[in-house]
């Protein structure tokens, strides 16, 4: 028999036993009760009804669904949990068993999900490696002790507006925000950062976590149609892969030129992280250090720049809201001095301010979509093993039965009402909750809060000429602003 005639057999098989399994799977489903959903057309399921900002077409869809809702994405079976009641039972009843990470294929990438802590099941690797981000990393006094290094970086920011407001130029609030979030990052887990604010390096390396974070977030026909699987029909992991070594390398030299040094008596979260590894204390190799590295700097980076993005755009449309905030600064802080880290308690309108565009602009508006690792029982329906589970906070936050005016922004909500985002409230969870909660909530909310404080506080703010605010979403998972906001800045006072 001829090679080509072993190699059509073999593909007639394996075709033939793959929908076999399919249909297999659908009868099975057909005889449990599934939460109810849109009609899924075979093979494509629901893909085309997602558009293209998926959390506002699943929350029209849940209007008529009901806050369970089940959705197929190729072949990939989906729940949507859009109330708080839902979610609660979720996060609750079933945490343990809702908590599971569904492998997208471009985590694939450099072996980053076999190291990849977000990536992993809920079990021991996972487990070691929240427990390092709770004791050593986010701890309070840990976040205290690299305090200082987080000031010089916004006064690096300062200096770079100044200087734009000095010479009239339009600031890219974008560019400018995320070189100071992955400065801010930089300067608690290695002491350092990538240069001032608008240097080449800051943008290469924003440039090679933007084409890994795209790469993670893309829709990727290989998550859903499993024949597809390994083949990268549509290029995905094969960019993205390129940047993630780049980055990997870059950490690499960092770690070793670390290792080298001997006088380094630092105290950011790579000496900590070192000296666990030399002291083989939680068994962290140096390989699943960069691979962390890599997860916060993903987890941190970009949701706390869009989110700052989102809080400067909603106060330059809002500049009733931005005079009290401006006002409270001042009458707490001083003319004449800089908002520190210890000040944010005494800021309650930063506070709401920060809490309302957290509620406005969740940056995971599905979370990190969690993966049934049991089959449970959510609200008489089934829930079958290995189901994605996407809880649509966005839509939770914009729902008028739960919020009044939903679609304004507007801080004071939160001054009357004590609703925290530590997920306890299940209508406001834009760091999620239960056991996959994001472990980096009290840096990320640190950095939210003095940022948003520093460039209010420090300057008064203009659209550019001929510009128009501008508030639609890039399309995708992740809530982005579309189009880049352009503000011009003047100086109310020189340090
Ligand atoms: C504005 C700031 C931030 C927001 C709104 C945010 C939000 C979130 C959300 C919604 C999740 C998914 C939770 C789930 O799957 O149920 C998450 C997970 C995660 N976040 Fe954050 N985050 C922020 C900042 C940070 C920072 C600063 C870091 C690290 C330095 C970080 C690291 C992570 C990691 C590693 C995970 C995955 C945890 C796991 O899978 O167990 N995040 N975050």
């Amino acid at each position: 028999m001829s090679i080509l005639m072993i190699s059509l057999i073999i593909s007639i098989t394996t075709c033939t036993a793959f929908f076999l399994v399919q249909r297999l799977k659908s009868i099975h489903r057909r005889s449990v009760r599934l939460p109810p959903g849109p009609y899924p057309f075979p093979i494509i399921g629901n893909l085309f009804q997602l558009g293209r900002t998926p959390h506002r077409s699943l929350a029209r869809l849940s209007k008529t669904y009901g806050p369970l809702m089940s959705i197929k994405a190729g072949f990939a079976n989906m729940v949507v949990v859009s109330s708080p009641e839902v979610a609660k039972e979720m996060f609750t009843k079933h945490d343990r068993n809702t908590s599971g990470r569904f492998v997208a294929a471009a985590t694939e990438a450099c072996d980053h999900h076999k190291y990849s802590f977000v990536a992993a099941p809920v079990g021991p690797f996972w487990r070691k490696c929240r427990t390092i981000c709770r004791e050593l990393l986010f701890s309070s006094q840990k976040l205290q002790a690299c305090q200082g290094l987080r000031r010089d970086k916004l006064m690096q920011l300062y200096e770079h507006v100044k200087e734009c407001a000095i010479r009239g130029r339009a600031v890219n609030i974008e560019e400018v925000v995320y070189a100071t979030s992955i400065n801010l990052m930089f300067a608690t887990m290695f002491s350092f950062d990538f240069g001032e604010v608008d240097s080449t390096a800051a943008r290469e390396l924003k440039e090679a976590l933007e084409e890994v974070f795209a790469m993670f977030i893309a829709p990727n026909l290989a998550d859903y149609f499993p024949v597809l699987k390994g083949t990268d029909p549509q290029g995905i992991k094969r960019r993205g892969e390129q940047s993630l070594r780049r980055i990997l390398g870059i950490l690499e030299d960092v770690i070793r030129k670390r290792l080298e040094s001997t006088t380094s008596q630092k105290y950011d979260f790579l000496a900590t992280l070192l000296d666990a590894n030399n002291r083989k204390e939680y068994g962290i190799s140096i390989e699943e250090i960069k691979h962390l590295i890599v997860d916060l700097l993903l987890g941190g980076a970009d949701t706390t720049a869009g989110v700052i993005v989102w809080a400067m755009t909603e106060l330059l449309r809002n500049p009733e809201k931005a005079a009290i905030l401006k006002d409270e600064l001042r009458t707490v802080i001083g003319e004449d001095k800089q908002v520190e880290e210890s000040d944010i308690p005494r800021l309650p309108y930063l506070q709401a301010v920060v809490k309302e565009v957290l509620r406005c602009y969740p940056p995971g508006p599905f979370l990190i979509p969690h993966k049934a690792e049991a089959g449970i029982q959510v609200m008489g329906y089934t829930i079958p093993k290995d189901t994605q589970i996407l809880i649509n906070v966005w839509c939770m936050a914009r729902d008028s039965n739960i919020w009044s005016d939903p679609d304004s922004f507007q801080p004071e909500r939160f001054l009357d009402k004590k609703i925290e985002f530590e997920g306890h409230h299940f209508e406001y969870l834009p760091f999620g909750s239960g056991r996959r909660i994001c472990p980096g909530i009290s840096l990320g909310s640190q950095m939210l809060h003095l940022v948003i404080a520093f460039l209010v506080h420090n300057f008064e703010w203009k659209l550019e000429q001929g510009q128009e605010l501008d508030v639609s979403e890039k399309s995708g998972i992740a809530l982005r602003k579309s189009v880049p906001l352009m503000a011009v800045p003047s100086i109310r006072f020189i340090l």
